[in-house]
């Protein structure tokens, strides 16, 4: 293409005036491309605030069910549940990840049952807030986390989500393998239609602190993720890990944290037809109400600019705290 030189080519005078260029923008958000994380807590009425997240809460139960219908209410597509799991069902092998009963099963089914379609649920898959270590699957006696028999479990977890009635069932464990063994699993149990968001280039990440708080696992973790999650040094690897999600069965993939990683979804999405989301992870979130709480920025600016840059560097949608907050704004 040959452009005009200047004078005869201005760029400034598209931007000239609001409406000029709202008619010339690239990119949209909307409320349906947001997930809403929800943290669950026992009891009924309960409503805990948590310090490192200022603004976010967990809800018992009957509480979730507020948040969801007011999703609903705000054209939010889909909420993302996370269990604050009692401390004394906390085990080694993490065995309440199983049990049909515990705090994700039910508040999916609570959700299911008052909206029914008119919104997604999807369930975090990997054991960290059910076990008494804070990893994500089985640890040998070395602390190392095994791969083969973590999958294992977690396709019995997957199962025990999906038969509750989740809508997506999303891996965050980063195991090998285990996406075409929990699609095997829903096939041969007549769940075909569950999909399956992977995690698929999640980072062993300094932005998770304030989500361990919020599930209870940060004071409980032994070391770190480092030999299942991948380094922040590597880019070419977060494609291996899309193929082979994607090889195995994955409906769409995610890319976490998010702002510090906006060159793998651009990577990502560039290389493969597949919808890719983004998790605006609890550090990221805590980062931007710190940065409006000292005065550095204006609070909604800096909330839809952020969610912005992840659709223009490709992401169908985004995993974000401030899903709420943001619907509101978009709906004017
Ligand atoms: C657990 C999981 C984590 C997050 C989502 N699922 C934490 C971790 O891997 O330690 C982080 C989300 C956030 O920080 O908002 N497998």
């Amino acid at each position: 293409m040959t452009e005009a030189r200047f004078p005869a080519l201005r760029l400034r005078r598209t931007r000239s005036t609001s409406w000029s260029r709202a008619m010339v923008a690239e990119n949209h958000i909307a409320p349906a491309h947001l997930i809403w994380p929800l943290f669950i807590t026992e009891g009924t009425g309960v409503e805990e605030p948590i310090a490192t997240l200022p603004g976010v809460s967990r809800w018992s139960v009957d509480g979730i069910v507020k948040q969801a219908r007011e999703a609903r209410k705000l054209g939010i597509s889909c909420v993302a549940l996370f269990p604050n799991t009692p401390r004394n069902l906390r085990t080694d092998d993490g065995r309440e990840a199983l049990n049909a009963d515990n705090l994700m099963c039910r508040a999916t089914r609570a959700i299911k049952d008052a909206l029914g379609d008119e919104l997604g649920v999807l369930t975090d898959v990997a054991l960290d807030p059910y076990t008494a270590h804070g990893h994500d699957g089985l640890v040998n006696d070395k602390g190392y986390v095994l791969n083969d028999e973590t999958s294992a479990v977690l396709v019995e977890q997957a199962l025990n989500q999906a038969n509750a009635g989740a809508d997506i069932i999303a891996p965050s464990d980063m195991m090998d393998g285990r996406i075409g063994d929990i699609r095997g699993a829903l096939e041969g149990s007549g769940h075909i239609n569950v999909q399956i968001m992977a995690y698929s280039a999640k980072y062993a990440s300094a932005f998770y602190g304030p989500f361990r708080d919020a599930v209870g696992s940060g004071g409980l973790l032994k070391g770190d993720k480092k030999t299942y999650q991948m380094d922040h040094a590597n880019s070419e690897e977060a494609l291996r890990e899309v193929a082979l999600d994607i090889a195995e069965g994955a409906d769409s993939v995610m890319v976490k944290p998010g702002l510090p990683y906006l060159d793998i979804i651009r990577r990502v999405k560039d290389r493969f037809e597949v919808p890719v989301f983004a998790y605006q992870v609890s550090g990221e979130y805590a980062m931007i109400e710190a940065a409006a709480a000292a005065g550095a920025g204006d609070r909604d600016a800096l909330v839809l600019e952020t969610l912005l840059a992840f659709r223009r560097a490709g992401c169908s949608g985004v995993l974000t705290y401030h899903a709420a907050h943001a619907a509101r704004l978009l709906n004017g």
